[in-house]
């Protein structure tokens, strides 16, 4: 039976975008597949007092099964509501693929949808994303397209090379489509292998600094549609101190080089309303979980070591929420 996200507390991202825009600074888009993943969003976003969007891929509904995620979204919920955090919530679907997809996640209570059709032609682009704006806003629900293509993984689809968003095309996609926000590729991409090290520059320290995002790009699109929001995708810092523990524990992360903090921040200050995070919160999960094990050898209860993994991403997130994306107290 169909139902709608109004019924279960959650907001489209409309109002999100409209504030976050205006006060510079950027909503979180946290992946989830998991309980404890989705305790962590609403425990950080709620102590941080931050409004958040939780996003989940085609492959997390397929993972959880989709009825079972549905009525965990539906929980968080009220779960954050017992613990007296009144702050906006979404559930958006992050990379549908087809019109399809989008329906039924519209009919099981997502808020907002992605469909990416970056990897389509043009045209092909308009038309799909077209016909799922019609659909979705007949329910108020807000929809999120692409132009351009990020390197690395985008659910089931892997391009070997970015292809940077081109300023011409926006204008005509937003007035022909109707989104009401713009994914783009301006240097981020998937996972968490960003940059090949000899792309990289070395500081007085010795770390590798990644080539800078195309700011160039974004500027000259915000000129184009002022006002817009804008989504950044593949906007993991791949956190050093969390790979060094992985890697320090039996784990083997060569050259994981993410997006630098300072240019998330600059980016969340601009058009920018929302921020991609998923391959920082695996990575804190696998680090604390390696550790654990090696700590303690002997320890087989799964909350021993999903525990301490679900504490440590509430730190991680909260720490973005305030001193990346700027998201804290805007609820
Ligand atoms: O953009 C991709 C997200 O990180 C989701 O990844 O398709 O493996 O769930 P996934
Ligand atoms: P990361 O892999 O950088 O976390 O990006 C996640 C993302 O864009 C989800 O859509
Ligand atoms: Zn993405």
């Amino acid at each position: 039976m169909a139902v709608s996200y109004k019924d279960l507390g959650f907001v489209n991202t409309k109002d999100m975008f409209k504030k976050a825009f205006e006060g510079g600074y950027a909503i979180p888009a946290y992946n989830f597949n998991n309980m404890e993943q989705i305790q962590s969003i609403v425990t950080a976003c709620g102590k941080s007092n931050s409004p958040v969007i939780m996003q989940v891929s085609s492959g997390a509904r397929k993972y959880a099964n989709s009825t079972l995620l549905r009525y965990m979204a539906q929980g968080a919920v009220q779960m954050a509501r017992e613990a007296g955090h009144d702050i906006p919530i979404a559930l958006h679907l992050d990379h549908g693929d087809t019109l399809e997809l989008c329906i039924s996640c519209i009919e099981s209570g997502f808020s907002s949808v992605m469909i990416d059709g970056s990897h389509h032609d043009y045209e092909k682009n308009v038309e799909l994303t077209s016909k799922v704006v019609e659909y979705a806003h007949k329910y108020d629900v807000t929809v999120e397209g692409e132009l351009g293509v990020l390197a690395g993984i985008e659910d089931d689809v892997v391009a070997a090379k970015s292809i940077y968003t081109q300023p011409e095309q926006v204008e005509d996609f937003v007035k022909k489509t109707g989104v009401d926000s713009l994914a783009i590729s301006i240097g981020t991409s998937h996972g968490a292998f960003k940059f090949k090290p000899e792309q990289c520059t070395k500081n007085e320290e010795g770390v590798l600094v990644p080539p800078p995002l195309r700011f160039d790009i974004l500027e000259e699109i915000e000129k184009r549609i002022p006002g817009f929001p804008i989504v950044l995708h593949g906007s993991s810092s791949v956190l050093p101190e969390y790979v060094d523990v992985i890697n320090n524990h039996g784990g083997k992360l060569n050259a994981a080089i993410g997006i630098p903090s300072e240019q998330l921040r600059r980016a969340a200050k601009s058009a920018v309303c929302k921020i991609n995070i998923d391959s920082d919160g695996r990575l804190v999960m696998t680090a604390l979980v390696r550790k654990v094990f090696a700590d303690s050898p002997a320890e087989f209860d799964p909350r021993k070591y999903l525990g301490p993994a679900r504490e440590e991403l509430v730190k991680m997130m909260i720490d973005k929420n305030e001193n990346v994306l700027g998201s804290a107290g805007k609820a």
